[in-house]
């Protein structure tokens, strides 16, 4: 988003004009800047054989699942409707990774149905997929790394835990679930938070799952998984991502010279995609001031962005119809029954009733983790495209809202 004329502009679409046209809360994407990202990353792992499957969960919409297909990536998704959105966006199954966590083993075979592989997170579906299906079908395995040592204290915390994928100690577990039902094991998994995610973890990370590979014969992957984050706050370090490609580089070379084959390096990034691409506009739509700051409420809420409820997490605000406005400090809250601070005590060019706010990064998990609480519609959304503006979510109505529920007349 730039600013023109004192305008903020996406590819010379003015933000004013679309919040007028279709109207906010309303949620915004550059196609421009998801092309970045994708670019960034396959330049960054040019170094060695990789893939990139998009983490459809960070924005879950077809048109945006549809736009990431026609890169050529893959798709790393958690459940079975997201599998299917994939289909329907033109993923090859070859091309999709279901990674579930504490689903039914009736899942698991949906997806296999599908003819998608599955990624196993727990010695008993893995004892039962051998039951099932033997060595018929490839699975993955997800591993938990607990402890990653050192000053990464955090990482081991996560790790520790979490509920997530086979702890690797139970290495000798697995083999003898291989070995029994003769498994077909054809990628090794791990996920590193975005909390606690450096390049040290990461490299650490590496070296284990690569050691760990040499207990497998004939991976056709090792995959790292999500949790490279781009910055939220002006002050957030984060991972150079060209960086982590050059000494990644080295760890895997190593890799295959030791394993003898060389495996795709897989990678599944959501935020790293789609973070910085959406925004989210919202109009100011009462001004109050009492003895702390004003708060400036807005049209949307946690209902449509949990991340700052949920994770404290930090989001750019600023005021597209004032840009030029004298700095002042704010509360920016939402409009629901609950304390809901978008923004605590944030400098704002001056806002006045009737301006839209955008908050900024609502990409990655925005609309996709939105609600219905207090009865509010979800947000359409809009994605710019080499200059035209494409509908790619339409505002949610009061029918949507009471479509499934059953009245009873008692
Ligand atoms: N792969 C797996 C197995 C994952 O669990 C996740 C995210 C990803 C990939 C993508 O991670 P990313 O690159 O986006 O960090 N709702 C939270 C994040 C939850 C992430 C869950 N797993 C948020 O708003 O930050």
């Amino acid at each position: 988003m730039q600013l023109k004329n004192s305008t903020y502009h996406i590819q010379d679409i003015s933000m004013q004009a679309l919040a007028e046209e279709y109207g906010t809360p309303l949620f915004v994407y550059n196609a421009f800047t998801i092309d970045r990202q994708i670019n960034r990353l396959q330049n960054a792992f040019d170094g060695f054989p990789h893939r990139i499957n998009y983490a459809a969960k960070s924005l879950t919409n077809i048109a945006v699942l549809r736009l990431i297909r026609s890169y050529g990536l893959g798709l790393d998704v958690v459940s079975v409707n997201e599998l299917k959105m994939g289909l329907d966006a033109g993923f090859d199954p070859d091309d999709i990774l279901f990674t579930s966590n504490s689903v039914s083993f009736e899942e698991i075979k949906q997806a296999i149905d599908h003819g998608i592989k599955v990624n196993i997170d727990s010695l008993s579906l893995l004892e039962t997929f051998g039951k099932t299906f033997g060595g018929s079908e490839p699975c993955s395995i997800r591993l938990k790394l607990d402890p990653l040592v050192g000053e990464h204290e955090a990482s081991t915390k996560w790790h520790n835990k979490s509920k997530f994928g086979i702890h690797y100690s139970r290495l000798d577990d697995i083999k003898a679930l291989i070995d029994s039902y003769d498994l077909n094991i054809v990628g090794l998994h791990v996920h590193n938070s975005s909390s606690f995610l450096d390049i040290p973890v990461y490299l650490e990370a590496a070296e284990r799952m690569f050691s760990i590979a040499q207990s497998f014969e004939e991976l056709d992957f090792v995959d790292f998984g999500g949790g490279i984050t781009i910055p939220f706050h002006p002050d957030d370090e984060v991972i150079d991502v060209e960086k982590l490609g050059h000494v990644l580089a080295v760890k895997v070379e190593a890799f295959y010279d030791d394993y003898g084959s060389r495996p795709e390096i897989w990678f599944e990034p959501g935020r790293f995609l789609v973070s910085e691409c959406g925004y989210l506009l919202t109009t100011v739509t009462v001004l109050k001031g009492d003895r702390d700051l004003p708060y400036a409420g807005t049209d949307t809420g946690f209902n449509h962005l949990l991340r700052p409820k949920m994770y404290d997490a930090y989001h750019e605000i600023c005021n597209i119809s004032n840009a030029k406005g004298e700095l002042k400090r704010y509360h920016v809250t939402g409009n629901m029954c609950e304390t809901d601070f978008l923004g605590r005590d944030r400098e704002i060019a001056d806002i006045r009733e009737g301006d839209i706010l955008c908050l900024k990064n609502a990409g990655a998990y925005g609309a996709c983790m939105a609600s219905n609480y207090n009865s509010r519609v979800r947000p359409a959304e809009v994605i710019i495209k080499n200059g035209e503006v494409h509908l790619i979510r339409e505002r949610e109505t009061y029918e949507d809202l009471v479509h499934k529920q059953v009245d009873i007349d008692w």
